[in-house]
């Protein structure tokens, strides 16, 4: 069956326009959808952060328990004499696409009290956030960028610093090692923020 030609005379509406139409638009999706097809890789790699819940910027899930803590010394390297130590908190890092073993997240003071519990402080400095240091001599906590100072159970002793030495949650284990909850605070305020 032959296809009747278009009689504007008549007007009569022939359907070889809309399928001309038709054909275009099709060739024009199909020929966007090929030309996605090598983005796809690339696609799949900015929106999959987005689609893993379970990914955050920050400390990573794999070294830290369910509530927080992060395996930081042997009990064994804490001082007997009840001296604090500074020891690093290496932990694995992560933001949304990239992971870091094995990163320095910061640095903490362990002491043994004579209790036998542990006492940890964040080496952060309150003030502006370097780290401090603990001089045996003089049993104090002392930061080298503007002087704040500390006693050795935390408490600032001078106006520089505006609050105490953030104290952290620490525990020794059944594996020997101290557990520390390690959490970072703003620098420069009173209140103790998490950031
Ligand atoms: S950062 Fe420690 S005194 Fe300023």
């Amino acid at each position: 069956m032959s296809h009747k030609p278009p009689s504007p005379a008549t007007g009569e509406i022939s359907d070889f326009p809309r399928r001309g139409f038709m054909t275009r638009l099709l060739a024009l999706v199909i020929g966007g959808l090929t030309g996605l097809l090598p983005a796809i890789p690339a696609i799949s790699y900015f929106i999959d952060p987005l689609t893993r819940k379970k990914r955050a910027v920050g400390l990573s899930d794999d070294d830290m328990d369910p509530e927080g803590f992060i395996k930081v010394a042997s009990q064994d390297a804490l001082s007997e004499d009840g001296m604090p130590r500074s020891f690093k908190v290496i932990a694995d890092m992560q933001d949304f696409w990239n992971k870091f073993p094995d990163t320095e997240v910061g640095a903490v003071y362990l002491r043994k009290e004579s209790d036998g519990q542990i006492s940890c402080f964040n080496a952060r400095c309150p003030h502006l956030g370097c780290t401090v240091k603990f001089e045996d001599a003089s049993q104090t906590y002392v930061c080298p960028c503007h002087a704040s100072a500390f006693s050795m159970t935390g408490e600032r002793t001078n106006s520089i610093p505006p609050r105490n030495l953030d104290k952290l949650d620490a525990e020794v284990r059944e594996d020997g090692m101290v557990w520390v909850k390690f959490q970072k605070y703003r620098a420069g305020i009173k209140e103790q923020v998490v950031v």
